[in-house]
Order: C-alpha cells, then sequence, then structure tokens
C-alpha cells in the first residue's frame, strides 16, 4: 500500500524526495573498531530477549535481584524486573562517587548570560543530599507527587534526582508553558510541591517565572509549598507559609542522606504529552526498566565512553529528551556533560559553537528544527570554531530532511562524524529505533531500524507487516523496558489511544506514518492523527482549537500543522469570529496572544485566518486536510464528503480578498 495519508504531517513532495536517498555513510574502521556495540548485540538480543535485557539491567546496582525479568500477563501494563529493588538516585550520581570518580565533571553548566559552574560527581552526590533532606523537611513522603517548573539551572536536576532519590514522582512543566498549562497539570498529578525560580533568562532578558505559579497556585487545592530558587534577582511576590527559598531551606541541609531502595516499577515520574484531545496526557514512566532502556541507548547508540566523552544533549528538561538524554541516562552511565541554559542566538549565533570548543564536546544531540536554523544563519558561523573534538552526532524529534543531514554531517561534522536518526516518544521513554554509529551504513534521512531487543515494524491497516518499499503504520510489537506504565488516572484512555487500532494483534500504535525503503531501512513520515510537530514538539490541533474557542470573539476554529522549512511544521488556524466582531489585524494579534496565554508561547499560530466557514463533512467532522492545502497554498483537494461543497469557494475567496 502507500504510505498513509499524513493527517498531519509534509507535503507528498518532501516525502518522494526523501524516499529516492540512496547515499550510504558506512562507519569508518577506526570508529567500527572501538565502538561500544558491534554487530552481535543484535545476535544476542534476538537470540534470548529476556536474557539481554538481564544483561542490560545489570549497568545498574540493585539492592535486590528480580525474580522475573518481564510480567506481561497483564498486558498492556508491563512489569519489568519483577521484585527487583534500586535506588535511580544513587545510581546517577553516588555510585560513582563510591567507585572512586568524585572528582569527575558531571556537569559543565553554561548560564546564558556567561555565568558558568563546574559540578564533579562529588558535588552532584551533596547538592541531591541536601535536597532530598530539603524535601523531607517540608514533609513530603515517597509516592508524594512533585511539580517542577524551572529554566535549565543545576538546581532543576538536583530536584529531578532529590525526587527519584525520596520515591517521590516527578512532574516536569516546560517553563515555557503558561500558568494555566501548569496549574491543570498540577491538578491532574494532584501535586504538593512546585519548585520554581524568581525568574528565567529568555534571549538575554530576565523574564518572571514565579509570578506564574503564583497564578496557577491560587487555582489548585493540592500545593502546599512552593520553593523558589534565585536565578535572576526578579522581584517576587511573597505568600508568608507557603512559599519557602531554595536557599533558606536547602543550602543548611546535611550532606548525607541515606538512600532508600525501591522496587523496580516504584513511579519515577509523570510528563504530561500533547494527544489528539484538547487534554494533555500524564505518561507515567517507573523506576527499573525506564532506567535499564536510558542506560543502554545512551551508551550504544551515542558510543559514550565515561570518562572520556563530553557529551551534549541540547534538550529542555521539560521534555523528555530532557529526562533520558541529560538526567537519567547519562548520569547514569557517568557521563561528563554540557549543560546550557539558554538560546542558540543569545549573544550571538556561534554560540553553540563556542560551548562545544570551549569543553571539547564530543558528542552533541540535537534537533532537526535546530539545524534548519543552523543551515539558515550560514555554514561560515561554525566554521569560525574548532570543532575537531566532535564524533558523534545526534538528531531527534522529527524526521530529518536529507539537506539537514547532510549539512550536519559536513558543517558541524566535518564528514567525519556519524550521525544518529534516533526515533522514540515520551511513551517509549528511550531509543526505539536508531543506527548504531560503530556497525550502520547510515542514509541520510532514515533513523534506520530497531535496536536491539526492540521490536518495531510497519504494517498495513489490517495489521499486517508491509514488506520492503511498503508503506504503512509504525507499530511496537515486543513490550521494552522504558516502556510508558499508562496515563496518569486514565486506565481507559491508556488502552485506546495506544492498544485499541491493533488490538488483535496486541501492537502498540505509535502514531506515526512509516516506510520500508528497498534495503528494509526503516523512514519516519511524521504523525498519521491530529498532532502537530512543532519544532520538535507535540502540539494537538485540538488543543490549540480549545483555546482559541475559549476567546469571547471566536465562535469556531480549527487548526492544522502546514510544512515549515525551519519549524517541520507551523500552526495555521482559521476562525469564525462571532457576530458583531470585526476581522482585522488586532483581533489577529489578540488571539495568538490568548493561545500563549492559554498553552503557551511554543503553541503560537503562525498565521490565523479570519473565515466565514469551516469545511465540515456530513456528520461533522472538520476537514483538517482541505484547510492544509489552503494553508500550504496548493490546489484544493476531493471536497465531495464535505457537507456543503461550496465552502471552499467561500474560504478561499474570502482570503484572496485578504481578509
Ligand atoms: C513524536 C514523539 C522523542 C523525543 C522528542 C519528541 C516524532 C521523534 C523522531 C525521529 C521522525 C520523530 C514522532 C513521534 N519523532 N523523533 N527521529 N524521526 N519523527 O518526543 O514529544 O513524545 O514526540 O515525535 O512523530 O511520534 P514526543
Amino acid at each position: 500500500m502507500t504510505p498513509p495519508s499524513n493527517e498531519a504531517g509534509q507535503s507528498a513532495n518532501a516525502l518522494d524526495n526523501l524516499l529516492t536517498e540512496s547515499r550510504t555513510f558506512p562507519p569508518s574502521a577506526e570508529f567500527a573498531d572501538k565502538a561500544n556495540a558491534k554487530a552481535d548485540l543484535a545476535e544476542r538480543a534476538a537470540a534470548d530477549r529476556d536474557a539481554f535485557w538481564a544483561e542490560q539491567a545489570r549497568r545498574l546496582s540493585w539492592t535486590a535481584e528480580w525474580d522475573q525479568v518481564l510480567d506481561w500477563s497483564g498486558a498492556p501494563f508491563a512489569k519489568w524486573f519483577v521484585g527487583g529493588k534500586l535506588n535511580v538516585a544513587y545510581n546517577c550520581v553516588d555510585r560513582h562517587v563510591e567507585d572512586g570518580h568524585g572528582e569527575q565533571v558531571a556537569i559543565h553548566w553554561e548560564g546564558e548570560p556567561g555565568d558558568s559552574r563546574t559540578i564533579t560527581y562529588a558535588d552532584l552526590k551533596d547538592e541531591v543530599s541536601r535536597t532530598a533532606n530539603a524535601l523531607s523537611s517540608l514533609g513530603l513522603v515517597a509516592g508524594d507527587r512533585v511539580a517542577i517548573y524551572m529554566p535549565m539551572v543545576p538546581e532543576a536536576i538536583y530536584s529531578m534526582l532529590a525526587c527519584a532519590r525520596l520515591g517521590l514522582t516527578h512532574s516536569v512543566v516546560f517553563a515555557g508553558f503558561s500558568a494555566e498549562a501548569l496549574r491543570s497539570r498540577i491538578d491532574d498529578a494532584e501535586a504538593k510541591l512546585v519548585i520554581t525560580t524568581d525568574g528565567q533568562y529568555r534571549r538575554g532578558k530576565p523574564a518572571p517565572l514565579k509570578a506564574a505559579v503564583d497564578e496557577a497556585v491560587a487555582q489548585t487545592p493540592t500545593i502546599q509549598k512552593v520553593l523558589v530558587v534565585k536565578r535572576t534577582d526578579t522581584e517576587v511576590e511573597w505568600t508568608e507559609g507557603r512559599d519557602v527559598w531554595w536557599h533558606d531551606v536547602v543550602a543548611d541541609q546535611s550532606t548525607e542522606h541515606t538512600p532508600e531502595s525501591f522496587d523496580a516499577e516504584h513511579p519515577l515520574f509523570i510528563l504530561y504529552t500533547s494527544g489528539t484531545t484538547g487534554r494533555p496526557k500524564g505518561i507515567l514512566h517507573t523506576s527499573g526498566g525506564y532506567l535499564t532502556q536510558a542506560a543502554y541507548t545512551h551508551h550504544n547508540v551515542f558510543d559514550h565512553k565515561a570518562g572520556q566523552d563530553v557529551y551534549w544533549c541540547t534538550a529542555d528538561i521539560g521534555w523528555v529528551t530532557g529526562h533520558s538524554y541529560i538526567v537519567y541516562g547519562p548520569l547514569a552511565n557517568r557521563a561528563t556533560q554540557v549543560v546550557y541554559e539558554g538560546t542558540p542566538n543569545t549573544p550571538n549565533e556561534g554560540r553553540h559553537w563556542e560551548i562545544v570548543q570551549k569543553y571539547k564536546v564530543s558528542i552533541y544531540y540535537t534537533a532537526p528544527t535546530l539545524i534548519r536554523t543552523f543551515m539558515k544563519w550560514g555554514a561560515d558561523i561554525p566554521a569560525g570554531y574548532d570543532l575537531s573534538s566532535l564524533r558523534v552526532l545526534g538528531s531527534v524529534g522529527e524526521p530529518i530532511n536529507p539537506e539537514a543531514w547532510m549539512w550536519y554531517r559536513e558543517h558541524v561534522g566535518a564528514n567525519r562524524c556519524p550521525i544518529v536518526d534516533t526515533w522514540w516518544q515520551t511513551e517509549t521513554g528511550a531509543i526505539m529505533i536508531a543506527p548504531l554509529p560503530g556497525v550502520t551504513a547510515c542514509k541520510p534521512g532514515s533513523a534506520m531500524g530497531p535496536l536491539p531487543g526492540i521490536g518495531a515494524k510497519v504494517v498495513d491497516e489490517a495489521g499486517v507487516a508491509v514488506g520492503k518499499g511498503g508503506g504503512g503504520y509504525l507499530v511496537l510489537d515486543q513490550p521494552w523496558p522504558a516502556m510508558l506504565r499508562g496515563i496518569w488516572g486514565d486506565e481507559e484512555r491508556f488502552r485506546d489511544t495506544y492498544w485499541s487500532r491493533f488490538a488483535d494483534q496486541g501492537f502498540y500504535f505509535a502514531g506515526d506514518g512509516a516506510k520500508y525503503d528497498d534495503d528494509g531501512a526503516i523512514w519516519l513520515l511524521g504523525r498519521v492523527d491530529d498532532v502537530m510537530n512543532v519544532s520538535g514538539h507535540r502540539i494537538s490541533t485540538t488543543e490549540v482549537e480549545s483555546a482559541l474557542v475559549s476567546h469571547a470573539k471566536v465562535a469556531e476554529a480549527a487548526v492544522v500543522g502546514a510544512t515549515d522549512p525551519t519549524t517541520g511544521q507551523g500552526i495555521v488556524a482559521f476562525v469564525i469570529l462571532r457576530g458583531g466582531v470585526e476581522a482585522g489585524d488586532d483581533v489577529v494579534k489578540e488571539l495568538r496572544d490568548h493561545v500563549a496565554k492559554e498553552i503557551g508561547p511554543i503553541a503560537k499560530p503562525r498565521q490565523i485566518m479570519v473565515v466565514p466557514e469551516l469545511p465540515k463533512t456530513r456528520s461533522g467532522k472538520i476537514m483538517r486536510r482541505l484547510l492544509r492545502d489552503v494553508a500550504e497554498n496548493r490546489q484544493i483537494g476531493d471536497v465531495t464528503t464535505l457537507a456543503d461543497s461550496t465552502v471552499m469557494d467561500l474560504i478561499s475567496s474570502g482570503l484572496n480578498k485578504g481578509s
């Protein structure tokens, strides 16, 4: 069959270009020779999957060995390493100090304004212990939920690890999200504590952050304390009895703290992500299996070598990439890593390369949207820095177009670094599909194939695997250690969202379209549902629509993701205004700001078009496909299933008049 119609996805042309790509880049003999992962890894995994994952789990230090590797009897709810006990923070911090690596740098932290801090593993142990003691002193006990709403400061990482250490379940909320987004996440998880900062640096200037917490917490019944790190010296309002300064409650705590062991299935974190409905889903991850796969993939996909490499993942801890590939995977593997607080063009467009040069970064992991932005800024910018320390480059978040892949290879990697395109999701917890840099001959734009131990397939509508050259839906046909253990508080939605589409086969439906090329390599083609991907961030069309219709001037709204040369997709909204409201620039600006306030600036539509009608089927479903044709300036497709086939003429003629 042909690839499924890409509901939120790229134009047909872009996909055609992607699929004619035939260049391959095998690893150099030298790289292959020294690589962590050799070809036998896949053979071992195929021979005995459970034994393979047990072997991977031994990367960690357990206080009680498991009795069973996988219990899938309660599918789709998995239990991994049943009966095993461990402390996640101990694994990421203390054991490295006990092994004699206390003096090794864990984090080279680089603040946006140019301040920096060097944090060794011994320092990290002290800070995480202090933070854990402080959280206990605030009355939190294992099982409680803690919201973390912070910029990329070291205290954010201490907070996550302190939660892990105490068995508290953290819910990190991206600091670019609105007060309203924070409020709904706090309420859903019934968090007792929020950790935040007074303000955050954004493009060189301090912006308030605690103010949003104040607004959110005014309406949340469960929050008892707000713990505030001073970062920008921004003035804050203070609620006595509720608000506490980090420097008051953490600084004087003891650096001694004995980690308790928790069950392998103890909830480690909840992370909210957008689905096809307006309400974000709280994706639940647990401890032993999650950490096993985060560490396994970080070791093999990035070829990470402890004590030698300097690793840098440019994500924010507000996204899953920051959880698995800044905090848990790298620290479990005793990485020395760069953590950068700010934006890539502050104070200038060479900031990332200056950091690579300064710390001799050897592994660099970023997103296609940023690579395309670097392309726009020009190759002479990276050319002005010494990037010779780099040896592995990674990509994540959306399909990387071959052109961006080749640019990355040439202008960042000097044609010598393998590029690993890593496909995964908030739900999968860790990388699922990616090349092994010392084994796989990579193709520009392809994530290649499932990692050893992982089962992924492309299937047709009926759930039957397609052959080479065939397209369809991406499914995961085997449980995996870092898989989500559910949606917080909503078992039904969990079954329904991921497990009902291919219920007969028991496959996990990822929501992505994919295709095999003639060699059997997998090419991801974007989402097949109403989820947009803007700069590698998932935003649901319904969520933006709900935000728009919550404005008094809007009667109806429909949102689509239109192909965007830099951000992958851009948000385009079509709105019908209420009677008596005049269309114009003012109302468009007002609506864009309203969406930013409701969800966050990342959800601001690129474009809002005021229209008299929306195209709907007879059953009332909005035909986004047609709106996407308009948004992408294409010939409008088949309108025969519209309830009123003249609607598209009405929309187009109105737009041509420039309303
Ligand atoms: C969706 C998951 C995984 C961390 C960042 C995003 C898309 C992600 C790739 C890739 C093609 C990709 C998919 C997926 N996606 N990585 N390498 N190639 N598409 O996590 O917010 O949970 O989004 O991002 O569509 O379903 P997320």
